[in-house]
C-alpha cells in the first residue's frame, strides 16, 4: 500500500507539472483526491491491514493528502496568474486612439433666416405674434378686404378643408386676429412668422413655404414710417450698401400699395442673369392698412393709421445665399442642407 500511495504522489505532482488552466487542474484535483478518487481507491484496501500497520497508513494517507492539496492549490495560485494576465492583455483599450466625435445637428436655412429676421424686428420694437395655420375664410380673405367674388383670390389659391376652411395663404389673417385682440387700442407693433400654402410649384414656388407679417397702427403713421422701417430691416439683412425702392402695386388690405424691391445683392445694381439685367430684385409687398381693413377689425381710421407688409422667408433666404431654386429647402437632400453648418 505505501507504494500505491507513493506512485499516486508521483503521478500528481507529474501530471501538476503539465497542466496549463484552473478548470484542468479542478478536474485534476476530483479524479485523484475526489470521494471516488485514485486515493479513496487505494484506502479501501485498509481494511485488509493488521491493527499495527494501520495507524502507520492512515498517518502517511493523510500526509500525502496534505502534501497534494498544498500543491494543487499552489499550482493553481499560478495558473490564476496567468490566465488574469492573458485575459488583461487581450481586453486592453487603447487609449491613444482619437474618440469618435458624434455628429453635430444644425438648423435648417429656413430657420436660420428666420430667426435673423425676427431678431432683427424684436430690435425695432416689434412683438412676435402667431396664428392657426387652418384658417377661416373670415381671417384668410374677407377681414382683408377681399370679399367672396373679389378677382384678387384667384391669386392665392390654396387647399381647402370646407368651404369655411382652408390652409392659410398668407399671413396677412393675422393682422386682422391681432387687431380685434386689441380692440381699438393702439399702438399695435407686431410682426407675425409662419408657415402659409398655395398651389404652386415651380423652382420659385412650394405648395408650403413662409412669411413673415409686420404690422404697426398707431396715430400719424405715414408712408415714410413704412419706408425707414424696411430699410433698416433691409440693410441689416443684406449689408449697408443695399439700396431699396417702392414700386406702386396693388394688394386689397391696403391702398397706396407699394412692392419693395432692393438693389440686386449679386451684382450690386449693375444688371446681372439674378436681377435680369434690371439691378433690382423685388422681396416684399406692403402698402397702409386699407380704411376697411381698419374699420373691420374695429379701429377708426379717422383717428389712427398704419402700414402692414408680408414677404416670403425662402426668398430672402434664397437672396442671401444665393440659392437658384426654392425645392432644395424642401428636398433634404443632406448635400445641400450640410452646406449650412
Ligand atoms: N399677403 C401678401 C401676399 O402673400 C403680402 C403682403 C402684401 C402682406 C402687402 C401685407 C401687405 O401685409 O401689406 O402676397
Amino acid at each position: 500500500m505505501e507504494e500505491k500511495l507513493q506512485e499516486l504522489k508521483e503521478q500528481v505532482l507529474k501530471d501538476l507539472a503539465n497542466i496549463t488552466t484552473v478548470a484542468a487542474l479542478k478536474d485534476m484535483k476530483i479524479q485523484y483526491l475526489g470521494k471516488k478518487g485514485s486515493l479513496t481507491e487505494i484506502m479501501r484496501g485498509m481494511g485488509k491491514l493488521s491493527p499495527e500497520e494501520r495507524p502507520v497508513i492512515g498517518q502517511l494517507v493523510n500526509d500525502i493528502r496534505n502534501q497534494l492539496e498544498v500543491a494543487i492549490e499552489t499550482r493553481s495560485k499560478e495558473l490564476e496568474k496567468v490566465e488574469l494576465a492573458a485575459k488583461l492583455a487581450a481586453e486592453t483599450v487603447d487609449i491613444t486612439l482619437p474618440g469618435r466625435k458624434p455628429r453635430e445637428g444644425h438648423l435648417h436655412p429656413v430657420t436660420l433666416t428666420l430667426r435673423e429676421m425676427k431678431k432683427i424686428f424684436m430690435r425695432m420694437g416689434f412683438a412676435v405674434m402667431e396664428g392657426p395655420e387652418i384658417e377661416n375664410d373670415y381671417f384668410n380673405f374677407e377681414a382683408l378686404n377681399l370679399p367672396k367674388d373679389h378677382p384678387a383670390r384667384d391669386m392665392q389659391d390654396t387647399f381647402y378643408i370646407t368651404e369655411e376652411f382652408l390652409l392659410r395663404t398668407q399671413t396677412s389673417p393675422v393682422q386682422a386676429r391681432t387687431m380685434q385682440e386689441n380692440k381699438g387700442n393702439s399702438p399695435i407693433r407686431m410682426i407675425c412668422p409662419g408657415t402659409v400654402y398655395r398651389n404652386d410649384y415651380d423652382a420659385t414656388h412650394s405648395p408650403m413655404f413662409h412669411q413673415v407679417e409686420g404690422l404697426v397702427i398707431d396715430k400719424n403713421i405715414s408712408l415714410a414710417d413704412l419706408k425707414g422701417t424696411l430699410e433698416v430691416f433691409c440693410k441689416e439683412m443684406f449689408g449697408n450698401d443695399v439700396k431699396i425702392r417702392l414700386r406702386p402695386s396693388f394688394f386689397p388690405f391696403t391702398e397706396p400699395s407699394a412692392e419693395v424691391d432692393i438693389s440686386c445683392v449679386m451684382c450690386g445694381g449693375k444688371g446681372c442673369r439674378v436681377c435680369k439685367n434690371s439691378g433690382w430684385l423685388e422681396i416684399l409687398g406692403s402698402g397702409m392698412v386699407h380704411p376697411n381693413v381698419l374699420r373691420m377689425s374695429g379701429f377708426d381710421p379717422e383717428k389712427v393709421s398704419g402700414f402692414a407688409f408680408g414677404m416670403g422667408v425662402e426668398r430672402i433666404a434664397m437672396l442671401k445665399y444665393g440659392i437658384d431654386d426654392l425645392r432644395l429647402f424642401f428636398e433634404n437632400d443632406l448635400r445641400f442642407i450640410r452646406q449650412f453648418k
